[in-house]
């Protein structure tokens, strides 16, 4: 529960950390809430990543989110990993628990579904098969998201098909690895495509796919926000698609940290969202 008489802390460990909007958006809401508190940067370099850990309890922090490059690192460190951190194989958020000892869980897999959830309602993951381009960290919690919430089919892509392998193996039903070389034609009779991958970020080249086999109707997100909308996605919304981008999986990922920290679920407003979108 919150404490009106203490002063609030969390925060974001990264390397860098700078460009995290995670600051932002976990200070609106202490303002919105009328709390004294405050979400910093910590910039924390690998080979400090357990005594930046370690110190959580004694500064009075109430735990943090971590960001590359610290996700997989922090399982070895953190005194629990809960079943769906586990499952997904990285934590992105730490909780310091009242004897001091450290939680760790995964809130991507949240954030992601939320965020569909919140800009496409009546979205259904079930609706039809889903293409999910890429394999990385971020592919493994949308996997893990999308066949949670009842998808049947997810072909599964990535530019290294052993990582597509490993997590098809890993996860089982309904996550099915096809080779890069069928990314095109992977995408007939889709209900939703996902980019997961890097590509189309700001400085990085766009995802190499051609979006003629995808149907009218599909969905086609992006999990990156900076840019906020990727080469991939402006193509997709120019054929006539809807598309969602990756900033209100951001967003939407901090609520459940915020209960866990503060017991308090705060909300994901248009006025938070267009304050963040200004930034980027
Ligand atoms: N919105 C959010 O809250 C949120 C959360 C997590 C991540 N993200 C974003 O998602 C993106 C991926 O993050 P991550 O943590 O999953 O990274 P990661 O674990 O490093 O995985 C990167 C993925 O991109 C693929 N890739 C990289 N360059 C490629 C290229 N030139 N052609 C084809 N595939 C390429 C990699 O394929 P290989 O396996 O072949 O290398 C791999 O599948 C980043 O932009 C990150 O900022 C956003």
């Amino acid at each position: 529960m919150a404490h009106p008489d203490r002063f609030l802390l969390a925060g974001v460990m990264g390397w860098p950390v700078m460009h995290s909007r995670s600051p932002m958006l976990h200070n609106y809401w202490f303002k919105q809430h009328g709390l004294a508190g405050n979400y910093v940067p910590l910039a924390i370099r690998p080979e400090g990543l357990a005594a930046a850990l370690g110190a959580l309890h004694p500064l009075g922090f109430a735990g943090c989110n971590l960001t590359i490059p610290h996700k997989q690192q922090a399982m070895k460190i953190v005194d629990e990993v809960d079943t769906l951190a586990r499952s997904i194989g990285a934590i992105s958020c730490v909780v310091v628990r009242a004897d001091g000892s450290l939680s760790g869980t995964n809130n991507d897999c949240y954030g992601f579904i939320h965020n569909i959830r919140q800009e496409q309602p009546g979205w259904r993951a079930d609706a039809g098969p889903i293409a999910v381009i890429g394999a990385g960290g971020g592919s493994r919690a949308v996997c893990y998201g999308l066949a949670r919430e009842g998808a049947k089919e997810i072909r599964l892509l990535n530019r290294t098909f052993a990582r597509a392998k490993g997590i098809a193996d890993e996860f089982g039903k309904p996550i099915n690895a096809l080779p890069w070389e069928q990314r095109h034609e992977a995408l007939e009779g889709a209900a939703m495509v996902v980019n997961t991958t890097s590509c189309g970020m700001v400085g990085q080249p766009a995802l190499d796919i051609t979006l003629d086999k995808l149907p009218q109707g599909a969905l086609a997100a992006d999990i990156i926000y900076i840019p906020l909308e990727t080469p991939f996605l402006a193509a997709a919304r120019k054929r006539g698609n809807r598309t969602t981008n990756g900033l209100g999986m951001l967003l939407n990922q901090g609520r459940p940290a915020w209960k866990a920290w503060f017991g308090i679920e705060p909300e994901v407003t248009a006025e938070l969202r267009a304050m963040v979108e200004r930034t980027i």
